[in-house]
């Protein structure tokens, strides 16, 4: 029975897309359990790349059912977009299956999420503006819209009186915005309902069965662990449960069932959007990060903030999680520097701190204490074991190991799907 929870271990863009699609020939189905198109993964397939913000990545394996779980909320507007993407390359997307509970993020949700941004200034969260926050704000308040409701039109319609109801006076009298009309925005919602209809399933009936014939699921978070509204950088999160525990709720399996749960970790680290990050860097270093590794959002084309590994971090993620593995990627971004500092504690108000602070405050105070290990020189690309490794890499990945607290069980050293060193397998 096995479940595997794959999911980052830092501020998201860990390199996901490409672990998830190690396993994809494995595994049976693949599911996303919070989240939207506010995640971006970019799978390499041979000499193709696929940039994917709300399906699973494994919707680019044959063999592999993906499913879109109750946690996850929904435009179907960019769904569709996605879906015709991968449609005219040739990937069949005919097994995808999305929870009748899953909630839409609707075009005032979206309104909402950029007005706010833009009333708040300078103390913006620097949010992708896909109505993610404004979407599980309703499902909370209760005046969420969910997949199913599509398929009721009367009560889609008071539903989307009763969200409007609000919005429309917060709009009008706060925000200096025209109301949004009641039929205009179920007319677009019942638009989606047939396209949509073959997918809708009971997600976690068919998961549990799953995974009770043995199945091999593996569920994929979006974001990251310091991105989590519990456990994360709050406010500066997103507003769903990226970590482990998101994946039981999120898609309906009880914590008994996951057997492993494994943390993507940046050889280095990045985040995107306002918030603390101790080790950034803002000098030549930080672009140099930030050219070589790509550093670019997928989903906003935003550059990220780049610095260098945060062991407390890593070791955080490992408790929050309860991590079994580490899955270690874009080593190879590292080669060439002479020295790599690693943070291994904080000083906050001149005291050393080994492990995240719960608060707030200081955290924002919090300065990286660093340790320079030795770099290397030397290509990676194509090393296919631990032991190709030029000594110095072999050394920084064991010394993150022993920082970090959990096994690391695969490196990254490029961005291709053959460019992975396998330690130990996930299955
Ligand atoms: P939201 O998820 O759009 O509400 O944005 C909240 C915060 O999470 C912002 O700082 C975003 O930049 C960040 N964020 C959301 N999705 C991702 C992601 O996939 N990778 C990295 N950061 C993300």
């Amino acid at each position: 029975m096995p479940a595997l929870v794959l999911l980052g271990a830092q501020w998201g863009d860990e390199g996901k897309g490409k672990a998830t699609d190690l396993l994809g020939g494995s595994v049976d189905y693949v599911v996303r359990y919070q989240g939207g198109n506010n995640a971006g993964h970019t799978v390499v397939v041979g000499d193709q790349k696929y940039a994917l913000h709300l399906l699973p990545s494994g919707i680019l394996s044959p063999g592999c059912t993906p499913v879109i779980g109750n946690g996850v909320v929904i435009d179907p507007s960019v769904l569709f977009s996605e879906l015709n993407g991968l449609n005219e390359r040739g990937v069949d997307t005919s097994k995808l299956l999305i929870s009748g509970n899953a909630h839409i993020i609707t075009p005032y949700n979206v309104t909402v999420d950029k007005v706010t941004e833009r009333f708040l200034g300078k103390r913006k969260i620097g949010t992708t503006g896909r109505g993610i926050g404004p979407t599980y704000a309703d499902k909370i308040n209760r005046v969420g819209i969910r997949i199913q409701d599509l398929y009721d039109e009367s009560i889609l319609e008071q539903k989307v009186e009763a969200a409007l109801d609000g919005k429309n006076q917060l709009l009008t009298k706060v925000f200096n915005r025209r109301a949004i009309e009641v039929g205009q925005v179920v007319e677009e919602l019942l638009s989606y309902a047939d396209r949509l209809k073959p997918y809708v399933a009971d997600t976690v009936l068919v998961l549990n069965q799953a995974l009770e014939d043995d199945k091999v699921v593996l569920f994929e978070g979006g974001q990251g662990t310091l991105l989590d509204i519990d456990h994360g950088t709050y406010p500066f999160v997103t507003s769903s449960n990226p970590t482990a525990g998101g994946a039981c709720t999120g898609a309906g399996v009880g914590p008994t069932k996951i057997s492993r749960v494994i943390g993507i970790l940046k050889a280095y680290t990045t985040r995107v959007g306002s918030g603390p990050f101790p080790t950034e860097l803002l000098d030549a270093d930080g672009e140099a990060l930030r050219r070589i590794g790509g550093e670019r959002g997928v989903t906003t084309g935003r550059d990220r903030r780049c610095g260098w590994f945060d062991a407390v971090i890593a070791r955080y993620a490992t408790r929050v999680n309860g991590l079994t593995d580490f899955f270690l990627t874009k080593l190879d971004v590292l080669t060439g520097w002479e020295e790599i500092p690693v943070c291994v504690a904080y000083e906050i108000d001149g005291k050393r701190v080994e492990e995240l602070p719960y608060s707030q405050t200081d955290f924002h105070h919090a300065k990286p204490i660093y340790e320079n290990l030795p770099g290397w020189s030397e290509d990676i690309t194509k090393a296919k074991s631990f032991s190709d490794l030029p000594k110095n890499a072999q050394d920084y990945v064991k010394a993150l190991e022993e920082m970090s607290g959990a096994p690391i069980s695969a490196i990254g050293v490029g961005p291709g799907r053959d460019e992975t060193i396998e330690i130990n397998s996930f299955l």
